[in-house]
């Protein structure tokens, strides 16, 4: 029999909980408000069949597909797109965690051209536009694009499509950075996306990734392989919608050797704060895992920054530049 627990009370009940039980440094993987969502962890593409072929969004596995009750979509955003921009725009996770500690990594971006992929409903791309940098995005869920022009405007650069796919609409070295939030994690093999990214980012450019920390997937899931790529799929609610969303694991030194793999440099790897106000704001939300004053930050997303070497005529070309301008 399902519980009938009112459901504004659920994201709360279910953040309690999983504070009360686990390391009170690790905040859940998810947003508080998309805890909203019925989880059912540990659940590795149990009973439903996932329909990968409308968007090549992640890989297929066929030991753990089921039959053909759920023709879904996995990882489809339209369905929720208005109800989860609303849910991430001013909650704790994504505009007092994550937002800022990407927005601080990528420091002064006036005139770099930003390209974030992924960009949801535009918030990262509105912030980067007001700090001067020239941007564009990309998103393969046409809501999710819909609500960005909504929000950047008709001139907005925006187009739809998507990791794992075609290839990025763009030229070669069209970006000075690249922006990454919150969806590398939801692709099995990461070769050709990042060999993608590296092919729009000028030599020089900077590669800004967000994704699960691995360490809370192992806190929260003790019995899982942790060294291990694996999947998990969890069904997400928003605003009355559902849909099976699935989730790769990856260990740390998976995620490091794919970068280098892919011919990045590994600048920073960061484990960010909150914004210094989040506590003010959140006081309940951060009372637990506050308790001890001494702690400053928590587990939840890991943050990259890397970088594309420059060709050694790019590097010579910038010193000649440099060293011109100053005689
Ligand atoms: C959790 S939301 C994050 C949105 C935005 N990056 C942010 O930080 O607010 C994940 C977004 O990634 C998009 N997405 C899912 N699969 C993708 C893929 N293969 N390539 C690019 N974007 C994808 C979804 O449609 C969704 O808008």
């Amino acid at each position: 029999m399902r519980a009938t627990i009112p459901p504004l009370l659920l994201p709360w009940l279910l953040f309690a909980a999983l504070l009360s039980q686990r390391p009170r440094f690790a905040v859940p993987i998810r947003s508080a408000p998309e805890a909203r969502t019925r989880r059912r962890p540990r659940m590795l593409f149990g009973p439903r069949r996932i329909n990968h072929a409308r968007m090549k969004r992640m890989s297929h596995d066929p030991d753990h597909s089921a039959g053909p009750a759920d023709q879904r979509v996995a990882n489809d955003y339209d369905g929720f797109a208005e109800a989860y921009a609303a849910a991430t725009e001013s909650d704790l996770l994504n505009a007092f965690y994550i937002r800022p500690a990407v927005l601080n990594l990528a420091g002064d971006v006036a005139g770099r051209r930003i390209l974030d992929v992924g960009c949801g409903a535009g918030p990262m791309l509105e912030a980067l536009r007001d700090r001067g940098a020239v941007v564009t995005g990309v998103e393969p869920s046409a809501k999710m694009l819909e609500l960005a022009r909504q929000r950047l405007g008709e001139d907005a650069a925006l187009h739809q499509a998507g990791l794992g796919g075609d290839p990025l609409p763009f030229r070669d070295g069209a970006f000075d950075d690249v922006v990454v939030c919150l969806v590398l994690h939801y692709l099995e093999d990461w070769r050709a996306p990042l060999a993608e990214l590296r092919r729009v980012l000028t030599s020089g450019g900077r590669l800004i990734v967000v994704v699960d920390h691995p360490f809370v997937y192992k806190l929260f899931n003790p019995d899982a392989d942790y060294f291990a790529v694996s999947p998990r799929s969890e069904e997400w609610t928003f605003g009355g919608h559902s849909a099976p969303m699935v989730f790769w694991h990856r260990p740390l030194h998976a995620m490091t050797s794919a970068f280098t793999e892919a011919g990045f440099r590994i600048a920073v790897i960061s484990e960010p704060p909150p914004a210094p106000d989040a506590r003010e704001r959140f006081p309940e939300e951060l009372a637990e895992v506050f308790k001890d004053p001494s702690r400053t930050a928590f587990l939840n997303m890991l943050f990259f920054v890397l970088e594309a070497p420059q060709t050694e005529t790019v590097r010579v070309n910038h010193e000649v530049r440099q060293t011109m301008s100053q005689i």
